[in-house]
This record gives structure tokens, C-alpha cells and sequence, in this order.
């Protein structure tokens, strides 16, 4: 939401520094898409479509398949989104290097179709209907330099291989994906994100994950954990694992991941007795989200930790050790907000010590 915001302050104020824009549109599972204008990826306005098909189509000199709107300004880009389309169009322009097929009916991508192709950068077919058994393994194989392979919302049940080594994002959210064939990740080192959830899910065996190198983002949440899954690439700094039903936390369940700064896991059934008491002791955390939940007290939380969420649980009881072990001029909870509305206590019951652990808070909600 945070980032949400700042993008649409950015789209507002006409200021753009870093050269990027956002996509306030969520169809992307929830990830908003950046966009690099300086790579020369094609802008908001063609994106949404508003300008006027026919006035592109009599002004392009470029053959363009009936299906799709080729825009003039951007040579490279094609949409075919939202037009029910059973099939991915033939007879693509071969500098075809954006491709936009969200919101059709197809359910097969063929290693033939896209062979003109040389130079795809992204392929957006979220909201379709593909299916695993017909994504032909070598369909992609050839595309060196595709970055971006958005494939949310569509009924695959296992993560594709053969994928090609440069893929920077992968965002499988919403499919029935229930393995990870051994080999999928393997050359992935270049990974950044990759979104997972709402899929069928239900352990990380060793070696899935392995070839993830670089992988910052990973989200698994709205999936069948029972537990924290093992073996995750330690690069990961957002690790998401929110409604998942996981009967509790081990010692170990995040000691391997020594760059996890964002940590959600909210809706996940957890009750205090099945959190070991020093499951949270990462000192590269920032943000632990861990509402929803059926927490009776607060955990011990490090102190550098800057924002917790502990909205909806059954907390009664507020005690300063789960945020200061001992309170001097240097030891304090760096907390900036703090969660704690909607559960079973009231404003009066944080005893007369809390300000000077919690120096630096901005917000506290009870
Ligand atoms: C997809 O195809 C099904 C029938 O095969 C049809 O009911 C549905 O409306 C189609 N969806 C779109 C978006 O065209
Ligand atoms: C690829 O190009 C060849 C030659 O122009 C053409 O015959 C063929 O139909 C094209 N394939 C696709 C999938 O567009
Ligand atoms: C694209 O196709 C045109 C003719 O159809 C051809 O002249 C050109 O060399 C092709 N470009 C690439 C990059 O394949
Ligand atoms: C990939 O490239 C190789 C070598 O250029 C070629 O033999 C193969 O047919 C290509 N595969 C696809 C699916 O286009
Ligand atoms: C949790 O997951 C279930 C099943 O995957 C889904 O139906 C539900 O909407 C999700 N709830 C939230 C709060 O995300
Ligand atoms: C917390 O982690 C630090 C290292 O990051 C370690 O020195 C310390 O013993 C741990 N504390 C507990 C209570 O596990
Ligand atoms: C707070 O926790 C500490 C250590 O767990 C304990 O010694 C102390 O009695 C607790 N204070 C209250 C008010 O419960």
C-alpha cells in the first residue's frame, strides 16, 4: 500500500525522478508493475488503452495481426488484451518485444508461436486459461532476453521449466500449482520476484528453490504451509506467508534468512504457546506483520524493528521485555508503529515505563 501511494504521488505531481512510473492497476498479482521509461518501456497511456485503436491502425505502416492494437509510438509493444481470444495471434511484428495477452481464453502457448520472436522483453498473460500440459517446455527456451513472465490467474499446477536464464520477475500467483519440478529454478540466478501465492502448495523440498540467487520478493501466501517452508534462498529480504494455516515457529523457522527485512505472516492460526520465544531474533528485520492471528501476548521482537502489526489477536496482557531487554541511552526499540487495536486490551494497561523503551514511536494504535 505504502508503495501504491507514493507511485500515485509520483503520477500526480509530474515529478519523476528515477525515470519510473507505476501501474496503480493490481492485475498484476498485487505487485505493482515499474515501469523504466529510460529502457524504453512503453508508458501508462498506451498501457490503458487510451487512445483510439482504429486511429493507431490507419496511422501504422507496421503490419499488425487483426486481434491486436499496434501502437505507433511504440513500435515494440503489442496489445492483444481483453478480447477474448482463444489463441495467441500469429503473424506477430518480429520486433515484438512487449507483449500484452491478459484477460483472454487461452489455454496453450506452443513452442512455434512465438519463433519469430527474437527480442521479448515481457509476456503479460495473466487472467487466461493456461494450462500446464499445453506450455510446450521449449516454448520460451529461446527468448534470451525476457525479463518479465507474468502468468497470475491462470490454471497451471506446476511451475514451468525450462524457463529462459535471464527472467528478472515471475509472477504465478492465483494458478493450482501443487509442486515445483526440481529443475524449474535452476538457472534462474537473476531472479528477483517471484509470486507464488494463492496457489495449492504445501512444502519446499530441498533443491526447488535452488538457482535463486538474487531473489529479493517471495510470495507464498494464501497457500497449504503447515510450516515455515525450509531451504529458502537466503538473498529473499520480503518474505510472505500470510494465510497459511502453520501450526507454530520454530527456533530455526527464519535463521537462515540473514537479509529478511519484511516478514508477513498474518492469518496464519498462530497462538503464542507454538511461537518459540526467540523465533524473531533477526536483527536485519524491519517489518513484522502478524495480524489476524490468536496471539495472546507480544513476542519478543529485536530492537531494531520499526513497524509491528498485531491488529485482531487476543493480546491481554502488554509487557516492555518483548520490546527492551534493558532500557539505557543506546538500548531502546527503534518501533515507529505499533498495532494492537482490536484485541483484548485498553490504552491504560501499557505500564508507566513504556515511553522510554518505545523513544521513537509515532503511532501506537489500541
Ligand atoms: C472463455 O470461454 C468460455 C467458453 O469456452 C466462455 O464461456 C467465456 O465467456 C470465455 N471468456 C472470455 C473472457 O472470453
Ligand atoms: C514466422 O514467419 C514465417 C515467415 O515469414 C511465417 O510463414 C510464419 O507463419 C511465422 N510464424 C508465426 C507463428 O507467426
Ligand atoms: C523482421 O522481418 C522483416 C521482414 O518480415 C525482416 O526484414 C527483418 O530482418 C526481421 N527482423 C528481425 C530482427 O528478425
Ligand atoms: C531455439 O533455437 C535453436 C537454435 O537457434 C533452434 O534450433 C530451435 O528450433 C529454437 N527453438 C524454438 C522453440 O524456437
Ligand atoms: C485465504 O486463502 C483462502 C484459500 O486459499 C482464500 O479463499 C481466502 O480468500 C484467503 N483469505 C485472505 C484473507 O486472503
Ligand atoms: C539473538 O541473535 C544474536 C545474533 O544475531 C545472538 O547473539 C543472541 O544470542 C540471540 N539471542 C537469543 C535470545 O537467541
Ligand atoms: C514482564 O516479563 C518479564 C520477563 O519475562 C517478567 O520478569 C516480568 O514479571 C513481566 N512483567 C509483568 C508486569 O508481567
Amino acid at each position: 500500500m505504502a508503495l501504491l501511494f507514493c507511485g500515485l504521488l509520483v503520477l500526480l505531481s509530474g515529478v519523476d525522478p528515477a525515470q519510473t512510473l507505476l501501474i496503480t492497476d493490481m492485475e498484476y498479482g498485487g505487485v505493482p508493475l515499474w515501469v523504466d521509461r529510460l529502457q524504453g518501456e512503453p508508458s501508462v497511456l498506451s498501457l490503458h488503452g487510451r487512445m483510439d485503436p482504429s486511429w493507431f491502425r490507419a496511422n501504422n505502416p507496421q503490419s499488425c495481426p487483426e486481434e491486436c492494437v499496434c501502437p505507433i509510438q511504440w513500435p515494440t509493444s503489442l496489445y492483444c488484451d481483453h478480447r477474448g481470444l482463444k489463441n495467441i495471434p500469429e503473424m506477430m511484428p518480429n520486433e515484438t518485444q512487449y507483449l500484452f495477452l491478459q484477460g483472454n481464453n487461452i489455454s496453450s502457448l506452443s513452442s512455434s508461436i512465438l519463433a519469430n520472436i527474437t527480442g521479448l522483453r515481457w509476456l503479460i498473460i495473466d487472467r487466461n486459461q493456461l494450462q500446464s500440459d499445453m506450455l510446450e517446455q521449449a516454448s520460451l527456451q529461446n527468448q534470451t532476453q525476457l525479463w518479465y513472465f507474468f502468468a497470475n490467474h491462470n490454471q497451471l499446477t506446476s511451475v514451468p521449466s525450462a524457463l529462459p536464464a535471464g527472467l528478472r520477475q515471475l509472477r504465478l500467483a492465483y494458478n493450482r500449482i501443487s509442486s515445483i519440478s526440481p529443475d524449474a529454478f535452476q538457472n534462474l540466478n537473476d531472479l528477483t520476484l517471484l509470486l507464488l501465492q494463492g496457489n495449492k502448495l504445501q512444502i519446499i523440498a530441498e533443491g526447488d528453490l535452488k538457482g535463486l540467487l538474487s531473489l529479493k520478493l517471495l510470495d507464498l501466501s494464501d497457500n497449504f504451509f503447515s510450516a515455515v517452508p525450509k531451504h529458502l534462498p537466503p538473498s529473499v529480504q520480503q518474505l510472505y506467508l500470510s494465510n497459511n494455516t502453520l501450526s507454530g515457529l520454530d527456533e530455526d523457522s527464519f535463521v537462515a534468512l540473514l537479509n529478511l527485512k519484511y516478514l508477513r505472516l498474518s492469518h496464519c492460526h498462530l497462538q503464542s504457546p507454538s511461537l518459540h520465544p526467540h523465533v524473531f531474533n533477526l536483527s536485519s528485520l524491519v517489518e513484522l506483520d502478524l495480524a489476524y492471528n490468536k496471539l495472546t501476548s507480544v513476542p519478543t521482537v529485536p530492537t531494531t524493528l520499526q513497524y509491528l502489526y498485531m491488529e485482531a489477536n487476543y493480546i491481554q496482557d502488554f509487557n516492555v521485555t518483548s520490546f527492551c531487554r534493558d532500557i539505557g541511552p543506546l538500548s531502546y526499540s527503534r518501533i515507529r508503529i505499533l498495532r494492537l487495536d482490536g484485541n483484548r486490551m485498553t490504552y491504560h494497561q501499557l505500564p508507566p515505563d513504556w515511553v522510554y523503551c518505545l523513544r521513537v514511536l509515532q503511532k501506537i494504535y489500541i
